[in-house]
């Protein structure tokens, strides 16, 4: 075997690391940039492998993988999907970073081009908790992103250095005698400038994807040929199918034969919270940015949603508010659609679980599963209180820890020395409710036997994660499910309010709410239409999307499909599951408890349009990362990008119609400007059409901003109300531009519909857009046509959208934010602040100021009883966690935030933060 590698080249150091971490026997010869090694490749391919057949393996990640296979060490999927990313995401992002620090001189600016793949895989680390990428040992997955990383994080003025999990993992790489080798012989102790003779060789890199804030990674001009410019000149001149798509839909809708039927679901919000922000961006909102997108598309779909509403957390909420769990349902399903009906979410049918068709379904399910041996019998011993004549969850029974003797331990788990409990194990134990003691009672409980179903549901996944479109999150997270190991869930429970278990044996008990929910989505079409199993028993010609946050992945991936897979009726199976990473609020977590977050029924409060809401929703929508809700961001992001980009824009090409040209579209003769101008603007449709038909619904808002800011640099360098005034050519090039404009701005209406329905539909209304212009999208690729011809008559023109002033948010941002910091003094606003705040006073500054809040002897009742709830809070969540096997690291951070709570609940009640855990119990 021989090795051809050149120095300079990072791809090289690649491999040149791995030969000398494998010790494989190999001749290694230098050649330069230049030299042919592969005879028959158009361009000169270093590094490369000859292999003792005489064939050539040259691509560095290949020949990595080789080498380690050929020692023995065949790479896991784990290790080939971060080869993967190395080549797609990461290695995208390095060309343009290194082109930029060597190049271009600008390395200030490589830190932005990288922190997205950077944070991605500081987070992964952090998250994986092992000392290498993907375990405990080292392995070619490392020694590649090793070698991509060394040049920019070995260079210390690019400052990429914050990330600590990141920078432990590089620097544990970095010491291996191999690599450090590998470095000194391919970059021979260089710094970056020595990449310069390989950087010079290689393509320009062009930024098509951006990983950060669609905004921030504006990219340099896009080159255009003469080709592309009189393709777009020619697109530009057809029409677009003349009848129009039907706005109105006709219910029921139903698979249609030789269409693209799509059935998209969101998670079925719990009925029993007021969702937050983070809660409607991650399902109900993306799903509905989607399901708008595949009508334009002219997809046939059915967007279908309802509440969730059984289980304990209701049973508790009606005890709470002295109301039966059937009337808080009633009360906040409503307030669940009204929410909705604000954010403008377009629903085929929003419905909910508890319905007759749902305890049809779930039992008919159940029958099945039960006929065909996939429920397996079991006796689980639970506390029941006889006092409330009910079985104890484990969080409502309290106790001594078995372990650590602290005395609040609950049935599932010890805040304080964080181990897991079996609930009959407490010693002392209390129901939380009456403070009773309960007593240990045997009861039988049936099991999904997922084990059983383990060989199905691996084959169904294999299919489907690799040809439909499931989020890179919820592939991994239904791996690890795997990869540990099925075991068989209950799903039944000793409550009342659930959908009864038919079973004559078990005739006390429900169905568990992970079993009965997402069998929700059948039954909500089953009140929509009785012909919905040609929705959901018609595999073959339905594709489903479910679109949720990450933590309802594996009910999603296994436990669902696991019971219509042991079902035998030839259910519809998840095609696309698409789940969001989290929302964070500031740089905390909402939190309803502490008062913390803007939650559904507030935002419209705030004066802030829905659209606006919307739009920064989608802007910051955690794809692929966790993200956060910022007030100052929201603000900017709303004067920047919406006022002066695109609302800017759009209404320039209006105002021009209106006032030089009394209102009618001017003639056009396009010139070559234009038509770079149009072949830019194609090129961006077709970026946006890509993305969005992958449901990469924040990446392909970007690409309408871009469209913007294109046409406000047009419109800069023509002038046209200087022209507007010159001789006959001048006004005609006047004209044109305004033509161009105004056009761009139809299409933009078009593009912005999924996001912003309002503001769109205005658009389209000021412009007397003709119908068909919606039509844009319909064809493949989606074309740039003009649908405002010379002589049509636009409608009245007016401002888009309204300034987000300093005043405004900061009064919001008060108001939203949770406790004041006890030495922060109430400020008072001044005059000149007041009368800069141009939107009426939508918004009372509600914030109570801290300091006047009582406490006596620092003991302070209110922020006692909002820790206590932010405790129990907190103890859920930990115990979710704990139930849906989350990473560890992760339950180890929820946990200590937890006990951090308790201190400050200890400090709020007047006690030393240190005795907290420890206090006796009040007898
Ligand atoms: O996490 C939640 O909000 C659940 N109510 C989602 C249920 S999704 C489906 F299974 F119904
Ligand atoms: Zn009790």
């Amino acid at each position: 075997m021989k090795l051809f590698v050149t120095e300079g080249n990072p791809h090289c150091l690649k491999v040149v690391a791995a030969l000398e971490m494998t010790g494989i026997q190999c001749d290694i010869q230098y050649v330069n940039h230049e030299e042919t090694v592969v005879p028959f490749l158009s361009h000169p391919a270093l590094p490369a492998l000859l292999l003792p057949s005489g064939q050539h393996l040259f691509s560095s990640n290949a020949i990595c993988r080789y080498l380690f296979e050929v020692n023995g060490q065949e790479s896991s999927d784990h290790c080939n999907q971060w080869l993967e990313w190395e080549a797609t995401d990461l290695q995208h992002a390095l060309l343009q970073a290194l082109h930029m620090a060597v190049l271009q001189g600008k390395g200030s600016e490589v830190s932005k081009v990288l922190q997205g793949p950077l944070n991605y895989l500081d987070q992964s680390l952090s998250k994986g908790n092992t000392p290498y990428l993907t375990g405990e040992a080292v392995s070619v997955a490392d020694v590649v992103l090793w070698a991509a990383l060394y040049p920019v994080l070995s260079d210390s003025s690019l400052a990429l250095g914050e990330r600590n999990s990141l920078k432990a993992w590089f620097d544990r790489v970095a010491a291996m005698h191999s690599c450090q080798s590998a470095a000194q012989k391919v970059l021979q102790g260089k710094d970056l400038q020595g990449m310069k003779s390989y950087l010079q060789r290689q393509p320009a890199p062009q930024s098509r994807q951006c990983n950060s804030n669609p905004a921030e990674c504006e990219e340099g001009e896009r080159a255009v040929s003469e080709e592309e410019m009189e393709a777009a000149a020619l697109t530009w001149g057809k029409s677009l199918n003349a009848s129009p798509l039907a706005t109105d839909r006709q219910h029921p809708i139903l698979p249609q034969e030789g269409n693209r039927n799509i059935l998209l679901t969101s998670a079925l919000p719990y009925v029993n919270n007021v969702p937050h922000l983070g809660n409607i961006i991650g399902c109900v909102l993306s799903a509905d940015v989607f399901s708008r997108y595949g009508r334009l598309r002219g997809w046939n779909l059915l967007f279908v949603c309802g509440t969730d509403e059984y289980g304990t957390a209701t049973e508790n909420k009606a005890r709470e508010e002295g109301l039966t769990p059937q009337q808080i349902c009633d009360k906040y399903h409503t307030i669940h659609s009204s929410i909705y009906d604000w954010f403008q979410i377009d629903f085929d049918f929003f419905g909910r679980t508890t319905t007759e068709k749902q305890t049809e379904i779930a039992q008919d399910i159940f029958w099945r599963l039960h006929k065909h041996g996939f429920l397996v019998e079991d006796t689980v011993e639970q506390l029941r209180c006889e006092n409330c004549q009910r079985f104890l969850a484990d969080r409502f029974v309290e106790g001594n820890c078995p372990h650590c003797s602290y005395p609040e331990a609950r049935g599932d788990q010890c805040d304080k020395c964080g181990r897991l409990i079996n609930a009959v194990e407490l010693r002392e134990p209390q129901c939380k409710v009456c403070k009773q003691t309960p007593v240990i009672r045997s009861s039988k409980h049936l099991f999904l036997d997922l084990p059983k179903l383990e060989t199905q549901l691996s084959q169904w996944l294999e299919k489907s994660t690799s040809t439909g479109d499931w989020t890179a999150n919820a592939k991994q997270i239904t791996r690890s499910w795997l990869r540990d190991g099925l075991k068989p869930r209950c799903i039944t429970r000793d409550l009342q309010w659930g959908t009864p278990v038919p079973h004559p044996d078990f005739k006390e008990k429900v169905f568990y709410v992970w079993f009965d929910a997402p069998i929700g989505y059948l039954s909500i079409t089953a009140n929509y239409t009785d012909e919905w199993e040609k929705w959901w028993k018609n595999p073959d010609q339905v594709e489903l999307y479910n679109f949720m946050a990450k933590d309802n992945v594996p009910f999603h991936s296994v436990v669902f499909p696991c019971s219509l897979l042991g079902a035998q009726d030839n259910y519809t199976l998840v095609s696309h599951l698409v789940a969001t990473e989290y929302l964070n609020y500031e740089d905390t977590k909402f939190s309803k408890s502490r008062g913390v977050g803007v939650f559904g029924d507030m935002a419209k409060d705030t004066g802030i349009p829905s659209d606006v809401w919307r739009f920064y929703l989608l802007y910051v929508r955690p794809e692929g990362q966790d993200s956060a809700f910022s007030w100052a961001d929201m603000a900017l992001k709303n004067n920047s990008e919406l006022l002066n980009n695109l609302g800017n824009f759009i209404n320039r090409g209006g105002m021009f119609v209106t006032k030089f040209f009394e209102g009618y579209v001017p003639a056009m003769e396009l010139q070559q400007e234009d038509k770079r101008l149009l072949a830019l603007v194609g090129w961006e449709l077709q970026q946006y059409i890509q993305l969005m038909d992958k449901v990469k619904i924040r990446d392909a808002l970007k690409h309408i901003l871009n469209i913007s800011r294109h046409g406000n640099q047009y419109i800069q360098v023509n002038e046209p109300w200087k022209k507007i005034k010159g001789g006959d050519t001048e006004r005609q090039r006047a004209g044109t531009v305004t033509g161009v404009s105004v056009n761009i701005a139809c299409l933009l209406s078009v593009m912005l519909l999924p996001y912003m329905p309002t503001v769109s539909q205005t658009i389209r209304d000021q412009l007397n857009a003709p119908p068909s212009c919606i039509n844009t999208m319909l064809q493949g690729t989606g074309s740039f046509v003009c649908t405002l011809r010379a002589g049509h008559h636009i409608g009245t023109v007016s401002p888009l959208f309204q300034k987000l002033e300093v005043d405004q948010i900061e009064a919001l941002k008060k108001r939203f934010g949770g406790q004041q910091p006890e030495d922060e003094p109430p400020k008072k606003k001044t005059t000149a602040q007041n009368a800069a705040s141009a939107q009426p006073a939508a918004v009372p500054d509600t914030a109570a100021p801290a300091a006047e809040v009582a406490t006596v002897n620092g003991v302070d009742p209110e922020k006692a009883r909002q820790l206590t709830q932010a405790v129990t809070e907190q103890g859920d969540k930990v115990r979710a966690l704990k139930a849906q096997k989350a990473e560890k690291a992760v339950i180890t951070a929820e946990v200590a935030k937890l006990l951090d709570l308790k201190k400050q609940l200890a400090v709020a009640e007047g006690k030393s933060p240190e005795s907290a855990p420890q206090k006796s119990k009040k007898k």
